[in-house]
């Protein structure tokens, strides 16, 4: 999926909200050294490279994204990280160039996630680390998920078919394929306080990231009844929703 028509400050209020808390606790889980050069693959708007940067500094610190948009907003961001334009699944650096390689909520839009976790091993140093999450969206555990079940239960829209990494033991399998040893599994939690409903409603209104096209054709009648079964879920606020997503880390051999 591309993010190519999404705004970077629309996507900091619908998912960077969530994506910035999780990159905290993806880091910690991927007990990284405390130096050493990292990549951030699919980086968007930056959440994970700003966890990165404070832990290895702009320097150390590259980035890589194939929506010009986020690649413009992180590179305006962090002016000596070395950030660039490009897919997972060949990844424009050379080989054994880092010493860790992460991939936050990145896999579920790759077209080949089998060569995303390849390219991440072969950028990284053996003995490096890889890592990556993305939300539970088999057990509706992701930040969009009551907004899914109420556009299902209101109409007759199926929620998107699964993608990679969103099911137990996805991440793990990619990494475990790509080569990686000692590879682990968890799960990553993070909470989000909203104000009121209508702060977490707004953005779904907008057609962006995994829930574009949810709610697109509906009459302004079927969109209300859909935001009053959301309104139903997970009531009217202030409102403080947690998220949780699978996560792997592996060591490259
Ligand atoms: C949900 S956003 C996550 C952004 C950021 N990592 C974060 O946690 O906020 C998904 C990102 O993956 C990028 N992306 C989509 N397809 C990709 C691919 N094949 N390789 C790398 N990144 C990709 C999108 O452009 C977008 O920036």
């Amino acid at each position: 999926m591309s993010f190519d028509a999404v705004a970077a400050e629309a996507y900091d209020g619908f998912m960077g909200r969530y994506s910035r808390p999780l990159a905290e606790v993806l880091v910690e889980f991927a007990q990284l050294s405390e130096t050493g050069r990292a990549l951030d693959v699919g980086c968007g708007t930056g959440a994970l490279t700003e966890v990165l940067v404070r832990r290895f500094g702009q320097t150390e610190v590259a980035a890589v994204d194939p929506s010009p948009q986020f690649v413009e907003a992180t590179a305006a961001r962090f002016h000596w990280a070395d950030v660039r334009h490009g897919t997972a699944e060949a990844l424009p650096f050379d080989d054994d160039l880092f010493d860790a390689t992460l991939a936050e909520l990145v896999f579920h839009f790759m077209t080949d996630a089998a060569a995303g976790a390849r390219e991440m091993v072969r950028v990284t140093r053996p003995g490096g680390v890889v890592a990556a999450c993305v939300w539970d969206l088999e057990n509706a555990r992701g930040p969009y998920s009551p907004f899914l079940r109420a556009v299902e239960e209101v109409t007759d829209r199926r929620p998107p078919a699964p993608r990679p990494g969103t099911s137990r033991g996805d991440l793990v399998d990619l990494f475990a394929d790509a080569g990686c040893l000692d590879v682990a599994e968890s799960e990553l939690m993070v909470e989000v306080e909203h104000p009121d409903f209508d702060e977490w409603w707004q953005p779904h209104t907008l057609g962006i990231g995994s829930t574009a096209g949810q709610l697109a054709g509906f009459d302004d009648d079927t969109v209300a009844a859909v935001r009053e079964r959301a309104r139903e879920l997970i009531g009217e606020g202030p409102l403080r929703l947690s998220a949780t997503a699978w996560a792997a880390r592996g060591i490259v051999p």
